[in-house]
């Protein structure tokens, strides 16, 4: 097991490319399944989660070519229809493969993900609306969701939960839908870029959606689908990732290919806390610096178009750096905060309560052992890292590998110290 060495006390300058979107290219990938013909989808990051996707796709009969950042697919045994447990335990996206299988060949035995230390998982919203078009799904068991039908029926449904719409939820509803006969109302669905992507795609496939980018998608059903060639949405999360590490240095930081458009409420956030944010004049990415005093902020995450749960431990990172008493509500995954205890290990001052955490920010933080319990709890302790005194030992570095496309390589061209170890 690798782990990163990172050297405190460095100043970000310069300017970093972003990659293709993780969370785009997952569903786009599954959706592939749904066409015969051949599939490139261009700009997939290169990271841990897409491999196993691929991984998954090839178990299911999809003849697949990685060549740079194109991915090129082609169905070429429709007959397996299992996605197993090893596959979907370190990757829960691949929980969308079940509407396209069930979609085109009307049979799907996939394993449940289960709960990550993001908090649980359920996945009874996508069941619902699969189930809503006429999938028999009976109670699951051996821990697989196991489902012939004879047919997809088009219908009207609501597909908001607890915590507002489902990400993945509307992705595998969605895709059901394309193939099913007749019309279909989403409503209460996912507006995530992710999910305006994977619309975008489906309709370059052939499929007849309306309402995209709003909670209420409708869908005519399509007898099938065609190949295509497509190029996915650069990684609003990973941008977000690097203007905080910007901000967190203290220094200046360019991030360029993405869409400022997906990461307004970020932007926004930042500068609520006195950091500088510019748009660049490509219009295709901004400018972060720190030049004035910084004050502390309640931040609040929300669906989309909110504050990301996904930039939740980042922002956090920097807070404990922001003099003063700031407070984080995380309203998407209430228990997302083990990271808390990670950061105080480093000297921050944070107290978690219920979906809260109040940061007594200012305090210096200092190097310690410490080890990354999911993939943006990781990301916040090497930026509190980079923040600290001292050289930081960041373990289960594997969590980072998953989602990051060449993390260290691209914080260190912006003058990071970071390490990779063997453990
Ligand atoms: N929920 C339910 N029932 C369901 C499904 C979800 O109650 O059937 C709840 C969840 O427990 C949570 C909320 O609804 O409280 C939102 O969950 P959602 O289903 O939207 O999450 P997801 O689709 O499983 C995707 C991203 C996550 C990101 C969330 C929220 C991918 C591969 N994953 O997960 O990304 O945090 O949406 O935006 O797209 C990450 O990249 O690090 C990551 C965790």
């Amino acid at each position: 097991m690798d782990k990163y060495l990172i050297k405190g006390g460095t100043r970000l300058e310069g300017k970093v490319r972003v990659s293709g979107a993780k969370n785009a290219a997952l569903p786009i990938l599954a959706a592939t399944l749904m066409t015969g013909d051949e599939c490139v989808v261009e700009g997939v990051p290169d990271l841990k989660d897409i491999h196993t996707m691929v991984q998954l796709l090839r178990n299911l009969g999809v003849e697949v070519t990685c060549e740079g950042t194109s991915v090129r697919t082609r169905v070429v045994n429709e007959d397996l229809c299992e996605a197993p447990y090893k596959l979907m335990k370190t990757m829960r996206a691949g929980f969308c493969v079940l509407g396209p299988l069930l979609g085109k060949r009307k049979r799907a035995r996939v394993s449940l993900p289960g709960g990550c230390s993001i908090g649980p998982r359920p996945v009874e919203l996508h069941l619902k609306g699969l189930q809503a078009l006429g999938a028999d799904i009976p109670v699951c068991e051996g821990g697989y969701v196991e489902s012939e039908v004879e047919r997809l029926r088009g219908t009207e449904m609501y597909l908001g939960g607890p915590y507002g719409s489902t990400v993945l939820g509307t992705a595998n509803v969605l895709m059901a839908a394309v193939l099913a006969e007749g019309g279909t109302v989403i409503e209460g669905a996912a507006i995530e870029p992710e999910i305006q992507d994977l619309c975008r795609f489906l309709v370059c496939m052939g499929a007849r959606i309306h309402g995209i980018g709003t909670h209420r998608l409708e869908v005519d059903g399509v007898g099938s689908l065609h190949g295509t060639r497509y190029r996915i949405i650069p990684d609003r999360i990973e941008a977000g990732t690097f203007m905080v590490a910007g901000a967190i240095t203290r220094g200046e930081v360019e991030v360029d290919n993405v869409y400022t458009d997906h990461l307004l409420s970020v932007m926004d956030t930042l500068r609520n806390l006195g950091v500088t944010v510019e748009k660049t004049q490509s219009g295709m990415g901004c400018k972060i610096s720190v030049d004035q005093e910084l004050r502390p902020q309640d931040i609040y995450t929300l669906p989309y178009p909110g504050v990301p749960t996904d930039m939740q431990a980042q922002i956090m990172a920097f807070l404990c750096t922001v003099p003063g008493a700031s407070v984080v509500h995380e309203k998407v995954f209430p228990d997302r905060f083990i990271h808390v205890a990670e950061l105080n290990r480093m000297g921050a001052r944070i107290s978690q309560e219920g979906a809260g955490a109040l940061i007594h920010g200012g305090r210096p933080l200092s190097a310690a052992p410490v080890q990354a319990s999911d993939l943006r709890a990781g990301a916040a302790l090497v930026l509190a890292g980079m923040a600290a005194s001292g050289t930081t030992e960041l373990d289960r570095i594997y969590h980072l590998d998953r989602g990051y496309s060449r993390f260290e390589e691209k914080l260190n061209s912006l003058g990071a110290g970071i390490e990779r170890v063997k453990a």
